[in-house]
């Protein structure tokens, strides 16, 4: 059948059943594959024939969780990752050479910085950040060897966003190849290949999983961009285990829902911190007071499950707050059942100088909360609670 919908290709698209007729794809544990004779064995691995050979090639259950993104995404192929950062880490290692260059927004996640300051320039690439707040600037840093510019949107974890349609423009003015990390989003509320991006990567550890169990990562773009990553990545070895994919295809088959309802939630928890006296700002994609609330509506289907929000009492607050929470999880994650609230300038960011910070938008009161499928009331009465024992 042809244009299925988001829900049904997460649910239908699946590995071809095995001689048993199984009705819910089986777990394919198995390092290698064996072939019929050594014909059979020459042709499949000259690429003459499409078979698994080798699962840090390619496995069923983790072409089965490929496809799908493949297929929510609006991609050709992609390849699937043990982790998030593998994916970025890869997707750099194959597509950018020795004195390559990268333009970067500033507002990236922790990790995905700790490449582009410390292990990207052991091979002469160099990266030049802009700020969320100054896109105009970005041509201006722009140079002859350029190659890839690189963005999350919405940023964590202040929850603000880049227009992806000027983003994408901009990256075919310039013959630049545009690299997007989708975790926040996920496929089904924003697919940047619509406006232009080259490759989407996502961890799937966040809302894909959706319940706090695996890691896992993937690449996703053009057939001839992914073989590139996919060749590099069948050498490196970075890998998804046929575990991970078996419980993360399962995990799609139920994204959209979940979404819709993690999407829910959160809008009803920022509506009730924007109308709260100790909070000087909430930031929701969704909530019209957010500054680039029109950008929302034009790229995203919904706001998603992020939440960032100012105490205005500051460092101290912040801490105060996460100690009086009773319900909500004090958790490194995301994108969990349950509700994680997170204080970055004490924990994830607080190595980084009070000006460095600032220039990510994260303030000594900045709370992140990432709403889980919990009761959206029980949410709210935890964050109500936690607030009045504030000093
Ligand atoms: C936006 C973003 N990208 C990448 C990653 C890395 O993913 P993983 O932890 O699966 O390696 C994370 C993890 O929090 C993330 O939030």
């Amino acid at each position: 059948m042809e244009n299925l919908h988001f829900e049904t290709l997460a649910i239908r698209n699946q590995t071809e059943r095995s001689q048993f007729s199984e009705h819910s794809v089986p777990l394919y544990l198995t390092s290698s594959f064996v072939f019929e004779d050594a014909e059979d064995m020459r042709a499949s691995f000259a690429e003459e024939k499409e078979k698994n050979l080798y699962s840090r090639f390619s496995n069923p259950n983790t072409t089965e969780f490929v496809d799908k993104i493949v297929a929510m995404e609006h991609a050709e192929a992609g390849y699937a990752f043990a982790t998030g950062m593998a994916a970025v880490f890869s997707t750099f290692g194959a597509l950018l050479n020795a004195g390559d260059h990268v333009v970067s927004c500033r507002s990236v996640f922790g990790s995905t910085h700790t490449l582009f300051t410390k292990y990207l320039p052991k091979w002469q690439i160099e990266t030049s950040y802009f700020n969320i707040d100054e896109v105009a600037a970005i041509e201006n840093l722009i140079q002859p060897n350029t190659k890839i510019v690189y963005a999350e949107t919405p940023t964590n974890p202040a929850v603000e966003l880049l227009d992806l349609e000027f983003l994408g423009k901009l990256a075919k003015k310039h013959n630049l190849l545009l690299v997007i990390d989708n975790c926040f989003a996920t496929p089904y509320l924003q697919n940047p290949i619509d406006f232009g991006a080259d490759i989407v990567i996502h961890s799937a550890t966040k809302l894909m999983d959706g319940q706090g169990r695996v890691l896992g990562g993937v690449a996703v773009g053009s057939e001839a961009l992914i073989r590139e990553i996919y060749l590099f990545s069948r050498n490196t070895g970075p890998a998804m285990s046929p575990f991970n994919a078996w419980v993360l295809s399962k995990s799609l088959e139920t994204l959209a829902v979940r979404v819709e309802k993690h999407c829910k939630n959160a809008l009803k928890v920022a509506e009730f911190l924007e109308s709260h006296n100790q909070i000087s700002f909430v930031k929701y994609p969704f909530l019209p007071s957010h500054p680039q609330y029109e950008i929302a509506k034009k790229q995203m289907k919904l706001g998603g499950n992020i939440v960032a929000f100012e105490l205005a009492g500051g460092l101290s607050a912040g801490r105060q707050f996460l100690n009086a929470l009773q319900l909500c999880s004090l958790s490194a994650n995301l994108g969990d059942t349950r509700s994680i609230v997170t204080h970055p300038a004490s924990t994830t960011h607080s190595k980084l100088s009070e000006a460095d910070r600032l220039e990510v938008k994260i303030t000594d009161g900045l709370v992140r909360v990432s709403v889980g499928l919990e009761h959206h009331a029980d949410i709210i009465a935890d964050l109500k609670q936690a607030l009045t024992a504030i000093q």
